[in-house]
Parts: C-alpha cells; sequence; structure tokens
C-alpha cells in the first residue's frame, strides 16, 4: 500500500493531535512527504507539544479547523494530494449522544469531503473508521467472521441504546454517509477498520484505546465511570485474543503485576473475528504480533510511570447482547485505581446501576 502513495507528495491529516493521527503524521514524515495537519485549538499547550516535537522531522504545518465548519478545511487541503480523515467526537459518557457524536461525525465527514471536492487537488480521502461500525449486531454466535461487507445494525443501536451505543452509531452511520458522497461526487475514498489500538504513544496523555487495552494490567482509567471490554485483536498468526486469552498472557509476561486470571463464565471463544483478508489481499503485512504489542505497550506504560502492582483490579465480563462490541461505559463511579469489565448477558432487562452492584460485590477483590 506504500508503494501506491510515492508521489504523493503533500498530504492532510484531520485531527492531529489525536493517538491514531499523530503517529501516521510521524509515518509521512518519514516517508518524505509535506503534511498539513488540523487541530480543533492550535493555542492548547497541552495538545499539541507531540506534533511541535514532530515538526523537526520534516514540513509539517499545524492549521486550526473543526469538524463542524467545512470552510476551515480550505487552507489546509490546498495544494493537498492525500486527506487522511482521522479526528471523530468521541465522549462515551454523553447524555445526548445524537447531539454530541452522532451529528457531529456525519456532518464532519461531510464537510470534509466537500472541502476536498472543492480542493480540486485531492486524489484521495482515508477515512479512519471502526470496527464499531461493523460488528454490532444482534446475531448470537461465536463463529461470525466479518468483513468489509458487513455494517452495524443501527436501528438496533437506535432502538435498544445499549451503553455507549452513539459511538457506534456515529461511526456507522458517518462511514455510510462518507460512503454516499463519494459515490455521488466521484471521490475516491478509502475506508480502513482498525481494531482495538494500543502501543507506545506521542500523545501527551496516555490515550484512551490504550487504558482500555491494558486494563487488565494497569488498572488505570481516566473517567468516573468504569470501564468495559470486550477484547479481540488480531496478530499476523491468526491468533485472536478473548479477555481470559489475553490475561493468560500479560499475566505470564509481566507476573510482578496482579493480572486476574479466573473469569468465572466469561465465554472463552471469541464471538467474532473482523477478517483482514482484504488488506493482506492489497499487500498489507502486520509489522508486530499482538504479543509485542502488549510487551511494547507495557513499557510504554513502566516509562510513564504508569504502573505499578500496587493496582487494584476488578473484572466481570461485559457481553451486552450485540457481539463484539465494546462497550459498557457504566454510571456506577468506582474508587481509582481500578478497571471493571461487566458481566452484563442483558443489560436491557436490568436496571443498570443495581445490576453492577450486584456484580461489583461478586467479583469485587477487595
Ligand atoms: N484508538 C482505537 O482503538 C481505535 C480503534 C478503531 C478505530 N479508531 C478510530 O481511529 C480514529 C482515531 O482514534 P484515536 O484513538 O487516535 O482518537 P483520539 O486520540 O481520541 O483522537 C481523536 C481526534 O479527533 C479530534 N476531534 C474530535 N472532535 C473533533 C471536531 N469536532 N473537530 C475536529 N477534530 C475533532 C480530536 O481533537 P481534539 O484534540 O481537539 O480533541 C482528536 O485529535 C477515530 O476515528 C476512531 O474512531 C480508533
Amino acid at each position: 500500500m506504500a508503494s501506491q502513495m510515492v508521489g504523493t507528495k503533500k498530504a492532510c491529516v484531520v485531527g492531529g493531535t489525536g493517538f491514531v493521527a499523530s503517529l501516521l503524521i510521524k509515518l509521512l514524515l518519514e516517508k518524505g512527504y509535506a503534511v498539513n495537519t488540523t487541530v480543533r485549538d492550535p493555542d492548547n499547550q497541552k495538545k499539541i507539544p507531540h506534533l511541535v516535537t514532530l515538526q523537526k522531522l520534516g514540513d509539517l504545518k499545524i492549521f486550526q479547523a473543526d469538524l463542524i465548519d467545512e470552510r476551515s478545511f480550505d487552507y489546509p487541503f490546498a495544494g493537498c494530494k492525500l486527506v487522511f480523515q482521522v479526528a471523530t467526537p468521541v465522549n462515551f459518557a454523553s447524555q445526548d449522544p445524537e447531539n454530541d457524536m452522532i451529528k457531529p461525525a456525519i456532518q464532519g465527514v461531510l464537510n470534509v469531503l466537500k472541502a476536498c471536492a472543492k480542493a480540486k487537488t485531492i486524489k484521495r480521502v482515508v477515512l479512519t473508521s471502526s470496527p464499531a461500525a461493523v460488528s454490532i449486531n444482534t446475531l448470537n454466535r461465536t463463529d461470525l467472521v466479518m468483513t468489509e461487507r458487513d455494517w452495524t445494525d443501527t436501528e438496533f443501536l437506535s432502538s435498544a441504546k445499549p451503553p455507549t451505543w452513539g459511538y457506534p452509531a456515529s461511526k456507522t452511520l458517518a462511514e455510510k454517509t462518507a460512503w454516499r458522497y463519494a459515490e455521488e461526487n466521484n471521490i475516491d475514498l478509502v475506508t480502513v477498520i482498525p481494531s482495538l489500538m494500543t502501543g507506545p504513544s506521542l500523545t501527551p496523555d496516555v490515550p484512551s484505546s490504550i487504558e482500555l487495552a491494558t486494563a487488565l494490567i494497569s488498572g488505570i482509567k481516566s473517567e468516573p465511570n468504569a470501564m468495559a471490554l470486550c477484547c479481540q485483536a488480531r496478530s499476523p498468526s491468526r491468533m485472536w485474543k478473548t479477555v481470559p486469552e489475553l490475561a493468560k498472557f500479560l499475566h505470564k509476561r509481566n507476573p510482578e503485576f496482579q493480572v486476574p486470571t479466573d473469569f468465572g463464565d466469561c465465554p472463552s471463544k471469541a464471538k467474532l473475528i473482523i477478517s483482514s483478508e482484504k488488506l493482506i489481499n492489497e499487500g498489507f503485512s502486520f509489522k508486530f504480533g499482538i504479543e509485542e504489542i502488549f510487551d511494547q505497550t507495557v513499557e510504554y506504560l513502566k516509562d510513564k510511570g504508569l504502573l505499578n502492582s500496587t493496582h487494584k483490579m476488578l473484572f466481570v465480563y461485559c457481553d451486552s447482547g450485540h457481539p463484539g462490541s465494546f462497550d459498557g461505559w457504566l454510571t456506577q463511579p468506582l474508587e481509582p485505581p481500578c478497571a471493571l469489565f461487566v458481566h452484563h448477558p442483558q443489560w436491557e432487562k436490568t436496571d443498570r446501576p443495581p445490576y453492577v452492584h450486584r456484580v461489583l460485590h461478586k467479583y469485587s477483590r477487595r
């Protein structure tokens, strides 16, 4: 895939402050691209120091732009051949996901694509989608293989409103909107669907997906609410990790930490996998296996001083009825540091906080 990019020397990365976007900027600079990136607030000294550092690697310009303002992309897109739309509104704790995530995500991709069409020079737009746009449905099986043909069931999401439903709804509807607009306006669009991202980050703060991916070992959490994870990730050797598999690996590799290994009734089989076949057929190869990625993540967290063996861990398995979701921001505040994985097989039939209390009581190590 990289070879197709050679010769396209100016690219814009929308949402440069983020975990994925800043790594992408670094890669593009290392490959010799001139890069424009957009951030919402270039004066926010807490969010841009890593971008300022990246400016030492090459021609990186930082522009102000907001997804909700189409015209703000005019300058950053000028002269670019590639646009990477990585930014997305994320607010898992939102009480109003419609207005906080869904509408701005849809409007955001439309604004970016309209600005691309206006710029005239742009040959390709790459949109970062998510497994959340693929994997959520009401099928109750363990052998699902999801491909680019599969879409999350947004009718289910908007009628049942499971915890964190706004994020998968926003990603699905934004990606569908992007495809529709691109087809109608003859834009060369590619969407990528990364799985849960972890590994050393350039960002000043630890990204939420790293917190999620390493909650089994670190117990880190950044919100007063608890996090739940149904974890699946793919390694080049076609191994899939369920939460118990991942825990076993982390426990063995990092015996100094209190990684839980008793998972009660957590299923040992992954409910679904997201196929990378198309990507691999296009020439992509994985640089690291999942074990290396987690080793690097542990080193990264140690370097940040965020891992010590006194972290407490709570484990409960989360299965909200839609396979593959990373759902479960719950309403019950917990005392940090701790991470929570919640078993919630029939969330729609239960009153969440009392149910969570019960689960907490059952599984708490305290
Ligand atoms: N991380 C994962 O595990 C994972 C997995 C699958 C897919 N993805 C997708 O990959 C992309 C990047 O994820 P990430 O983890 O790198 O996210 P991240 O670190 O949270 O970054 C999100 C970015 O979006 C920007 N943003 C939010 N609302 C915006 C708006 N209205 N206008 C302009 N920018 C806005 C943020 O800017 P501010 O700094 O101004 O807030 C931030 O730069 C997202 O599309 C996400 O859905 C991520």
